[in-house]
């Protein structure tokens, strides 16, 4: 089953107007510049900047994203930003239960899963994040974590279009520590498991699932050639045009 290698950057909490714009042209430049590329791109910036960056990507292949959003179409929850808000500026994707979110704020699977429920019926795809701790993978649980945050989290109705799946381990987030690869391979195959038991074998085998944590030029490679890694969230090194397109380039794309 061929899936099609999604290359996504997470900017987090990062950058005013003049960067966020200046990094989005840039990436849509040598994005284009790359003719018909096998890969798929996604760009999440922080909400200030959706608007600006939508402009900036008009007429490439990069598609918005948002870092989080509510379940709710409208109404009274201060700060807060809807699905149907985010589709109204241009995004198609939204990431959900990203572990920055569930630490910060405390997010559940229960609040994620109907998080994504509302993104999809607002008819955004989501990249729903899942992942263990040090401690977990030290105990010997990262399976059993990610087995659970997948069917807590994941919808039972999602699909392999609407839906991505990343695997992030925490500890390995902004920390350039990775897994090895087989520890890698070994989540992920665990993964998709899950998914065909939560979804079906049809939706489990074109669903997409990214690796997140630490992804620069230098292992894009070898993470991305694994079998059941359909492409990566990519954090600090998405927010450098030369690294992200990088990494793409070193991934086939
Ligand atoms: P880094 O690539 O900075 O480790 O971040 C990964 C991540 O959290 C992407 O969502």
């Amino acid at each position: 089953m061929a899936r099609r290698k999604l290359i996504a950057g997470n900017w987090k909490m990062n950058g005013q107007l003049a960067d966020g714009i200046a990094l989005a042209r840039g990436i849509a430049q040598e994005v284009k510049a790359l003719g018909k590329p096998a890969c798929e791109f996604l760009v999440c910036p922080p909400f200030t900047l959706l608007t600006s960056v939508k402009k900036a990507l008009r007429g490439s292949k990069v598609a918005l994203g948002a870092q989080d959003c509510h379940f709710n179409a409208k109404g009274a929850h201060t700060g807060d930003i809807s699905p149907q808000m985010l589709k109204d500026v241009g995004c198609s994707y939204v990431i959900l239960g990203h572990s920055e979110r569930r630490a910060d704020h405390g997010e559940s699977d229960e609040l994620i899963c109907k998080k994504a429920a509302a993104a999809h019926a607002a008819g955004l795809k989501t990249v729903i994040c899942i992942g263990e701790t040090l401690k977990q993978r030290d105990d010997g649980k990262a399976i059993e974590v990610c087995t659970s945050q997948i069917m807590g989290s994941v919808p039972s109705d999602s699909t392999s279009t609407d839906t991505v799946i990343a695997y992030e381990p925490v500890w390995a987030i902004g920390t350039g520590k990775v897994p090895t690869t087989a520890d890698v391979e070994e989540v992920h195959a665990a993964v998709r498991k899950v998914l065909a038991k939560k979804l079906g074998k049809g939706n489990a085998n074109k669903m997409r699932i990214l690796y997140g944590g630490s992804v620069k030029p230098g292992n894009a490679k070898e993470l991305l050639s694994l079998p059941d890694v359909d492409g990566a969230l990519i954090g600090g090194a998405s927010l450098k045009v030369e690294d992200f397109l990088a990494i793409a380039k070193n991934s086939g794309c």
